[in-house]
């Protein structure tokens, strides 16, 4: 079964079990009242240690984008030694398209802050940064209300998580961000909470044994820490019996997954749906099907970085094997949808002046390749370029993601990944907007 009663979105109507009109901030008392904290509750009754374990068993892949598995990452904690361990929520989702984070902290904010408070018991992590967005103000206000309840309700502060159930207290603050993409970037966001410009820091070392202020840190997306509540409440077979197998021999694609459907698809929104549904069945069951009737032109796979898949790949699962289809991965599992009238060349320019204004310049190879990019793409749309030119703007990319190490962070991979998918997949239409190159031949008249 591709879709799932919603485990997630439980408590947010959304479609098709629910009406999107009848959304609202879910407070603490009806979260309380619809079963919201047992999971916590429950969590409690357990060893630390075996809660990592079950995460590790449920094979809880990452939702903010690069699908690392959560439980692993958790393990590679040093043991306390007495000292501050964080946890940082990235709660940044600048990736153009993606917006499925902000449905949770809008409308069912405690289910992220119970995912919290478990990870900061599994992990024994005593301070969590709650970043968000810089653009997220309704959303910052929205969590920094449902922080004060928590804190009302003792399920922070105190004596302890939950009133004192346990003896390990635990202080959740929330930072904004100004409106820099980089800080989504797991260190760019430790930099920023630090109070620094948010530039990616080289690794290792990685931030579980050296994160905030030096100190041992997870970071985890937003959608992960929420999808540990329903690991716990319904069980790791539970959670396995959604979504699939990898089918190409790596780790499997486990549970249910928000994925937000952008473009031109008649309903546009967040959905929850079992990992590995097709990219078909997302837009044709759920979404209305493609806007007016028009044809599928392709599909950003989930997040600009990842590439697009092309016309003839509508029919792409959405797991962490999309890799298949010639994309980087399966990112945030947002697509958004193209029909057959856009202009494919317009797309990469426009994606390609988002990666050069939010390069943040540390790495030659993004900082100028970036900027390159983008007057190449630009000069081919005006229609004043050349095939040379097309050759340059793949050997640009080429330069900037194909080689581990050339760059700190993957900002410009993902420019690489999006620029040579584009051109790769519609190089009919760059070709048909650039002039053949002249090559003078040289004579040696002396001879
Ligand atoms: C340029 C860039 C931007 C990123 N933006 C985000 C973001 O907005 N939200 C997010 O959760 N992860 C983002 N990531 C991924 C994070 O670095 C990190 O992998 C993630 O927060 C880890 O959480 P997870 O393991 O729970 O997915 C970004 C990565 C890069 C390279
Ligand atoms: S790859 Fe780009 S965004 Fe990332 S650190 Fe280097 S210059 Fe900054």
């Amino acid at each position: 079964m591709p879709i799932t009663d919603p485990v997630l979105t439980k408590r947010i109507p959304t479609a098709p079990w629910g009406d999107p009109k009848d959304r609202h901030t879910v407070h603490y008392e009806e979260f309380v009242r619809t079963d919201g904290y047992k999971g916590l509750e429950a969590a409690l009754d357990r060893k630390p240690a075996d809660l990592v374990e079950e995460v590790k068993a449920a094979v809880l892949r990452g939702r903010g984008g690069a699908g690392f598995p959560c439980g692993l990452k958790w393990s590679f904690l040093p043991e306390p030694d007495g000292g501050r361990r964080y946890l940082a929520i990235n709660c940044d989702e600048a990736e153009p398209g993606t917006f499925k984070d902000r449905l949770l902290v809008d409308f069912d904010p405690h289910q992220v802050l119970e995912g919290i408070a478990i990870a900061c018991w599994a992990c024994q992590l005593d301070t969590a940064y709650f970043f968000i967005r810089g653009e997220y103000h309704h959303q910052a206000k929205v969590f920094e209300r449902a922080i004060q309840e928590a804190y009302e309700n003792g399920i922070f502060g105190g004596n302890g998580l939950l009133r004192g159930k346990v003896d390990f207290k635990v202080d959740c603050y929330l930072h904004r961000g100004a409106g820099a993409y980089i800080c989504g970037e797991e260190t760019g966001l430790l930099e920023a909470v630090e109070g620094k410009r948010g530039w990616p820091r080289i690794k290792p070392p990685f931030p579980a044994v050296k994160g905030l202020f030096g100190r041992p840190t997870i970071v985890n997306n937003v959608e992960t820490l929420a999808a540990v509540v329903p690991i716990l409440e319904h069980g790791v077979d539970w959670w396995k019996d959604h979504g699939c197998e990898s089918s190409s021999g790596g780790a499997p694609s486990y549970g249910t997954k928000l994925m937000g459907v952008s473009g031109h698809v008649e309903r546009p929104g967040v959905y929850e749906c079992d990992l590995g549904i097709p990219l078909r069945k997302l837009v044709e069951d759920l979404c209305g099907g493609m806007r007016n009737g028009k044809r599928f032109k392709g599909a950003i796979a989930g997040g600009v970085s990842m590439g697009v898949l092309g016309p003839d790949q509508f029919d792409a699962p959405m797991d962490f094997d999309i890799g298949q289809y010639d994309v980087m991965g399966l990112g945030t599992a947002c697509p958004t949808v193209f029909d057959e009238d856009t202009d494919m060349v317009a797309v990469a320019r426009n994606i390609a002046r988002f990666f050069k204004n939010e390069s943040c310049g540390q790495c030659t190879p993004c900082r100028e390749g970036s900027g390159w990019i983008l007057k190449l793409i630009s000069r081919i749309e005006r229609g004043a370029g050349t095939t040379r030119d097309l050759d340059l703007l793949l050997e640009i990319a080429g330069s900037m993601g194909l080689t581990p190490g050339t760059t700190i962070c993957g900002l410009a991979d993902g420019n690489n990944w999006a620029v040579r998918t584009i051109v790769n997949k519609y190089r009919g239409e760059f070709e048909a907007r650039v002039k053949p190159q002249f090559i003078p031949v040289t004579v040696n008249s002396s001879a």
